[in-house]
């Protein structure tokens, strides 16, 4: 089914009605994630709720060719860069064939996993052009971080990473930094950044259904910043240039061959330059990780029907800033949370 993926026609860039994923505040989307499970290997406090989420029947999600042709339309319609989510994308069977078959389509694609099944997908990455890849590791303590992800899967983590960066691919590790649990280790991880290209982003502690969200638990940018300043010296840190689009702001250590980035969702949200589009496992689009509201691209599909006037209607659609939650700390509603999905089934 998926073989014959390069079949379908593709228009030029210059062809495509690139306008169609504006939204009314002039953002281009031209990134989408798409989760390829829900499921994961991993039970990370911050993103699974304790008692896990229900598992549904197969017929509720993507079947592989479906998944492929979501991912085509929005190419269609002026997608430069797919990045697969889950859950873990890599336990959901045949994730290697669907990566080898988007690798056939005119985009950067890239994968966000937790690293535990990277040895097996090394080369359906590297055979479909994945060129970044990034990791989520929230503590280099092995008892630490399996306690966070309630699974002990340490070293295979580690050994993979090392694969990655041998490999030569373009490695993110991604820590979600949580008072009390891993503030201790923001240089830790920073020191990865002294002889290895690796780009660290500390993530602020973000609300999603089940996750016990309290911005106590938060630690914010300036927090993060000045912590690492103060250790290393105010000179020693400078602030790099960053790409349109970045979700991070991106310094480095002076001398240090990779660097660091802190993703301020909480207190600096970054929505002006939002260029981001997520689909779910069961196909429903989203047009902010924090809206309550989908829509079902897979039903329309199965019938048959063009899904472009949908997702159009859902970009016109989007919010100026987090789904229409204007502030986070402090008076956050928990019930508005708790309408949007747990992280591990929109992927991040
Ligand atoms: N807050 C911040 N980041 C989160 N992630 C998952 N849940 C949360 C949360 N509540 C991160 C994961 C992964 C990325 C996709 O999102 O660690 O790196
Ligand atoms: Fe799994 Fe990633 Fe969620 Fe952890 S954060 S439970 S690794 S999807």
């Amino acid at each position: 089914m998926l073989n014959n993926a390069s079949h379908h026609p593709i228009p030029p860039p210059e062809d495509a009605p690139m306008d169609l994923l504006v939204d009314s505040f002039g953002r281009r989307h031209d990134y989408l994630r798409m989760s390829l499970t829900e499921r994961c290997n991993l039970r990370c406090f911050y993103c699974m709720p304790e008692e896990g989420i229900p598992l549904r029947d197969k017929a509720h999600f993507m079947r592989d060719e479906e998944v492929f042709r979501i991912a085509e339309t929005f190419v269609r319609l002026g997608v430069k860069k797919i990045r697969l989510t889950g859950g873990e994308p890599l336990v959901r069977r045949g994730a290697g064939e669907i990566i080898r078959a988007l690798g056939t389509l005119p985009v950067e694609l890239a994968v966000t996993t937790n690293g535990i099944l990277i040895d097996q997908h090394i080369d359906a990455l590297r055979d479909a052009g994945v060129r970044a890849v990034n990791v989520s590791l929230d503590s280099l303590k092995e008892q630490r971080q399996a306690m966070i992800s309630r699974r002990n899967y340490f070293d295979r983590i580690m050994t993979n990473i090392r694969m990655l960066l041998n490999e030569n691919f373009h490695l993110k590790i991604n820590v979600v930094v949580m008072k009390g649990v891993n503030d201790d280790e923001l240089v830790d991880f920073v020191e990865l950044t002294r002889d290895r290209p690796v780009h660290i982003r500390f993530i602020e502690f973000m609300p999603f259904q089940g996750n016990q969200w309290n911005w106590a638990k938060g630690v914010g940018y300036e927090e993060m910043v000045t912590a690492i300043r103060t250790h290393y010296g105010e000179t020693s840190v400078s602030r790099l240039m960053e790409k349109p689009n970045e979700t991070a702001k991106c310094f480095g250590v002076r001398g240090y061959a990779g660097s660091f980035g802190v993703i301020s969702s909480v207190t600096h949200p970054f929505c002006n330059t939002c260029n981001r589009i997520r689909i779910t496992a069961d196909g429903k689009m989203k047009n902010c990780l924090f809206s309550s509201s989908e829509t079902d691209l897979l039903t329309p599909l199965r019938n048959g029907e063009d899904i472009v006037p949908p997702i159009v209607r859902s970009i016109v659609s989007k919010y100026a800033q987090r789904g229409g939650m204007d502030v986070f700390t402090g008076t956050v509603d928990p019930r508005r949370i708790d309408k949007n999905r747990s992280m591990v089934a929109i992927g991040g």
